[in-house]
């Protein structure tokens, strides 16, 4: 069976979506979807986070997840939703058991030793890098994937076209996520042009980064 977490491998760019909006939200699928790039890892930033998931996984056409997940209830709301994945931004335990009793992968934030290690002792061998830029960048990332060459990474936070490639050339990031093909004000503007340009260029260079994605182990 082709996982969430497989299919994220493939494609290799995780985008961060902020919908207010269900309209919002399905416009911001469309331009992912156009420039290339048929995932989303939705935020509960917005009250809007569990009717977005619910028409996206609805579309079927996007491998949906859901994003800023930081608690056990949130996780049955994302479940409940039609969520594929879940995204923390750090790790808790019950975040993990709630996760795996659904059967749905955990990417769990962990930046630190420490954290990584919590985070397999929960079963979660693919952990997101976030902060990323702030906690070390790349640099600290190769400091960790050292001892932890079991673990793949998603880096996540202060990534763009700037640094993408750097990070996706790393053996053991199997995706990179982020924002940055979303800026605030194209999707105020309902600029798709600008949203779909960034898209297609963030896949084109996943496309030809010359490191293979690690297949990532299940997840939680
Ligand atoms: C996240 O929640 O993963 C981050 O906000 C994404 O970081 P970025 O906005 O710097 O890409």
């Amino acid at each position: 069976m082709v996982t969430a977490l497989d299919e994220i491998a493939r494609h290799r760019i995780v985008p961060v979506v902020i919908a207010r909006s269900v309209d919002e939200g399905l416009f911001i699928a469309d331009a992912l979807y156009e420039g290339g790039l048929p995932v989303a890892e939705v935020t509960f930033r917005t009250a809007a986070a569990p009717a977005v998931i619910q028409a996206l996984a609805e579309r079927g056409d996007v491998v949906v997840g859901a994003g800023t997940v930081v608690s056990a209830a949130q996780v049955d709301v994302a479940v409940a939703a039609g969520a594929r994945f879940l995204v923390s931004p750090g790790f808790h335990p019950d975040v993990a058991a709630r996760a795996a009793e659904h059967g749905v992968p955990l990417v769990a934030g962990a930046v630190s030793a420490t954290e990584i290690m919590a985070a397999l002792a929960a079963g979660i061998t693919t952990v997101k890098f976030f902060p990323a830029e702030t906690s070390g960048g790349l640099p600290a990332l190769r400091a960790l994937a050292g001892p932890f060459g079991d673990v793949t990474f998603v880096p996540t936070g202060g990534i763009d076209a700037s640094n993408l490639d750097e990070y996706l050339a790393h053996p053991q990031v199997v995706a990179v996520g982020g924002s940055w093909m979303l800026p605030r004000a194209a999707l105020e503007a309902r600029d798709a042009a600008t949203i779909v340009r960034s898209t297609a260029d963030a896949v084109a260079r996943a496309a030809a980064s010359p490191q293979a994605a690690p297949a990532p182990r299940a997840n939680g």
